[in-house]
Formats: C-alpha cells, structure tokens, sequence
C-alpha cells in the first residue's frame, strides 16, 4: 500500500510544517501541531460526494421520522431521545473504570432482543475480560461479535464483512489509521478516525458508539471537533465513593440535550433508578439545621437534591469558603447578598456547602436553596423537614421565577412534601392545586421568615 503522504498544520492559522513543532512560526501559538493528510493532487478533498446535489425546496422535502431501536434500558433510551437512531455517531465519554464498557455491554444485550448480529471492538480488553464482564452481568446473547482490534482499516473491513445492526469501539483513542503516522489517542488520529468511522455509519445506516476517555480538566481527549463530529455525545459521571452514575446528554441532533438518566452501579451491573428522588432524600437528617430540599430540574426531569451547609466561626484570619456541587462563584455572590440584604453576619464565618448524593447542579433554581441553607445553619434554626425551595436570587435580593414550576411542585407533592416556598412570580401564575401548600415570596428577608419559622 502506498504511504499517504502527511504534514503537520497549526490549527490555529493553517500553517504547514513537514515537521512538528512546539510554536507555529506564523501565529506564535503554542502545541497547536497535528498531524494532517495531504490531499492528493488532482482531487479537491477526499470527502467528496459521488452524486451531485440540487437544491430542494423546503416544502417539498418528505418528512421521515428516523427509526429507533430501544436498547431495552429505559433511562439510556431517554437520554438519546427515545432510543438508538440508525446511522448515528454517539460518542460515551467519561472517566476510566465509571462503567462505560459494562453500560455499552447491557445496551447491547438489550439491543440483540430485537436486532440482528453486533459488533463489539475493543481496543482496551481482551475478548476474555469482556467474556468475563458478559458473565457477570448474566449476558448471553448469540448474536454479540467481539473484536479485539486496533487498526482503523481491520475494524471497517470487519464492519463491512459482518455486516453488524449496531457497533461499539471502545475506545476511539487506541484506534489508529495506518495512514498517520502520530500515536494513537493524538489529535490527527482520533479526528481521522472518528471521521471514517462516522463516514461508514452514514453509508451503511450503521448506529456507532464510540467511547472517549475523558482529560483531567474534564472535557473528552482529542480534539474538541470529535464533538462536532458525531450526532451525539453522552458524559457518564459519577463519583467514585458513590454508586449511583449520571449518564447526561451534552448534545443530540436527534433528541433534547440535557436530559439525564440515573443507574446504580451493583455487582451485576449497571441498574436503572427510576425513582432518584427518594434515593437523594433517603438519608436526609430530620431537624437539623444546615439542610434545605431543593426542587430540581435535570432536562425534562424534576429531582429533588439536598443541600447542607455548615456555617461556623473562623479560627484563622481569612473565613474559609468551600463548596462542592455548586458553582463556587454563585455561592460567594448569595453569601454577599445575604450580608447585605437580610442582615445576616457572615464575615467572620467559614461556610461550606455541599450538595448530597456528589450531584452538580447548575441551574439557578437552586439559589433558594443554597441561601435557605445558610441561613438555616447560621441561625442554627431547622428548615421544616416537610418544606421544599427553589427559585432564583437577583443581586438586590429579589425572588425571581424559574421554569417548569409546576413540574417541580409535582415532583415535590409525589415524594411527600406538604409546603413549597417559591418566588412569588411562579406562585402567581399557578392556578391548578398541585396537592402541596405554595408559599409565593418576593425578596430575601420575606423568604428567610416562611423558611425558618
Ligand atoms: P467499566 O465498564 O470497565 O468502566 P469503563 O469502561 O468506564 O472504564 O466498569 C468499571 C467498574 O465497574 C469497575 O471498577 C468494576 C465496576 N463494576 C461493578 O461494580 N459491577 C459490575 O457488575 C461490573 C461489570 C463492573
Ligand atoms: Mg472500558
């Protein structure tokens, strides 16, 4: 086979070099080499479709609605929007040994239900560890083809020899194109290679999973087009403490982002948790300062989550400030209004706050909570335990409204709350009884009193 030939280019200006290099001579940027193939005189890119394309007009374009296969675990089916989209690039990232394997593996013993053969490969695992996975989460399935390959060129021969209903490649860092000559996992490689993977779903309506590692500040390794890439990227987090995972949609062509699905990872594998709620609120101390229900929301699903604080005083000169499941900026920004519009006196205090159960929440209908919770511990008075918050705090200490209220206050009625303390601009416009004592408030002070009574 002829070597393709290959260059390096700055990615950040185009530059080319036959050579790596630390910084691009022309922009001044630092790293920004990656390894490029060189398109063959004669041909104007490689990508190039075989038919030519008209313009249609919008009207006239039929509407088909794709066609899905459930993987026969409800909580992955809602994440990507209703099940498996045929011909679709998904990309699962997440930290090493959070369960993305064993997940892909009950997705596919819930696919070869009603699928024909599957093809597993894996560039990580020999096929006598996934054996040993498979018996452990009790899979038996005739239909599931494993495939301990690396090269790019073996798994696309193989995917058009098998002809599979469905593929994994765990993971797109230890696949390599013989084309490249960079080491696999570098930038080059994993673009090219999740490029023809994704060119050969396409052709073949062939739904592909491909499992990406995750870097240490977070973000999934290689390069950040991989996302652009592929029709969907899923992030499996967790805590390594806890069991329970978080399986959360970062972007879908075929279905909402944001969505969540919760499981449990037990010794037989990964379970679903239809009911996460109650599994965050299953240890929540009754009558103890410090702790506050929130009411929230994860894409289309309401959760209710716990948020302690401890507030006690400074030994040291600086006051301490540490929070875990927050964003650390809003809770110094709500600590500063509490100072400054409910009077509380909160320089001298270290403050901690946590959010039960290593959730993240980021939206800002926890503020309430976070407040209530401060306070609470502050004042050293309880919330009620049968009370339950959310809403949005302005910088002047007003209340400002959240969406889906009602779906909160539902989801609150359902576990058992018997009050919610809400901005008033959502109590307002509530006219159906949602089966829960609503208690609209309109600035901080007003919410501090129906809260700590
Ligand atoms: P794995 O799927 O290999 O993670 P990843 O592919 O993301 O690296 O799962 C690894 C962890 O899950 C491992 O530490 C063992 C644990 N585990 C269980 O607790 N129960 C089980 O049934 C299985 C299969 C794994
Ligand atoms: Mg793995």
């Amino acid at each position: 086979m002829a070597k393709t030939k290959t260059f390096f280019q700055c990615q950040s200006c185009g530059y080319g070099s036959p050579k790596w290099l630390g910084k691009c001579p022309d922009c001044n940027a630092w790293n920004s080499f990656v390894e490029e193939r060189e398109v063959p005189s004669g041909r104007k890119g490689s990508f190039q479709p075989s038919t030519k394309t008209e313009p249609i007009l919008l009207q006239a374009i039929e509407g088909i609605s794709e066609k899905r296969t459930s993987t026969g675990i409800q909580e992955f089916d809602r994440v990507l929007g209703g099940g498996v989209v045929s011909g679709s690039v998904i990309l699962v990232g997440g930290d090493p040994g959070i369960g993305k394997s064993t997940l892909l593996l009950q997705a596919f013993a819930g696919l070869s239900k009603k699928t024909g053969k599957l093809l597993y490969v894996s560039g990580e695992e020999s096929p006598q560890q996934i054996k040993m996975r498979a018996e452990r989460l009790s899979i038996d399935s005739e239909k599931i083809i494993l495939l301990p390959e690396t090269s790019l060129e073996g798994i696309l021969d193989a995917a058009i020899k098998i002809k599979p209903d469905a593929m994994v490649v765990d993971s797109i860092q230890t696949v390599f194109t013989q084309e490249l000559q960079s080491a696999p996992g570098s930038v080059g490689q994993v673009r090219e290679c999740a490029a023809r993977l994704m060119l050969h779903a396409k052709r073949s309506d062939l739904p592909v999973f491909l499992v990406g590692h995750v870097t240490k500040d977070g973000s999934i390794a290689g390069p950040r087009v991989l996302e652009h890439i592929v029709d969907t990227v899923l992030y499996f987090e967790g805590d390594r403490g806890h069991s329970y995972r978080v399986l959360r949609t970062m972007k879908n062509r075929f279905g909402s982002t944001n969505e969540i699905g919760i499981f449990e990872m037990s010794d037989a594998g990964l379970r679903e948790v239809s009911n996460p709620s109650e599994l965050f609120l299953s240890e929540r101390p009754q009558n103890v300062s410090g702790s506050t229900v929130v009411a929230c929301l994860e894409g289309t699903r309401p959760l209710m989550v716990e948020i302690q604080a401890l507030v006690s005083q400074t030994n040291f000169g600086m006051p301490r400030r540490t929070s875990i499941g927050v964003d650390f900026n809003r809770v110094n920004l709500l600590i500063a209004v509490l100072e400054k519009r409910a009077g509380l006196h909160l320089g001298g205090m270290d403050i901690f706050i946590n959010i039960v159960g290593g959730l993240k929440i980021i939206e800002p209908a926890v503020d309430l909570g976070i407040i209530a919770t401060i306070a609470s511990s502050g004042r050293e008075k309880p919330v009620e335990p049968r009370t339950c918050v959310f809403g949005e705090v302005g910088l002047s200490g007003e209340i400002r409204a959240v969406a889906q209220a009602e779906m909160r206050l539902k989801e609150a009625a359902k576990i058992g709350f018997e009050r919610a303390v809400i901005p008033s601009g959502n109590a307002d416009k509530i006219k159906a009884k949602q089966g829960i004592e609503i208690i609209g408030v309109r600035n901080c002070d007003e919410f501090l009193k129906a809260v700590l009574r």
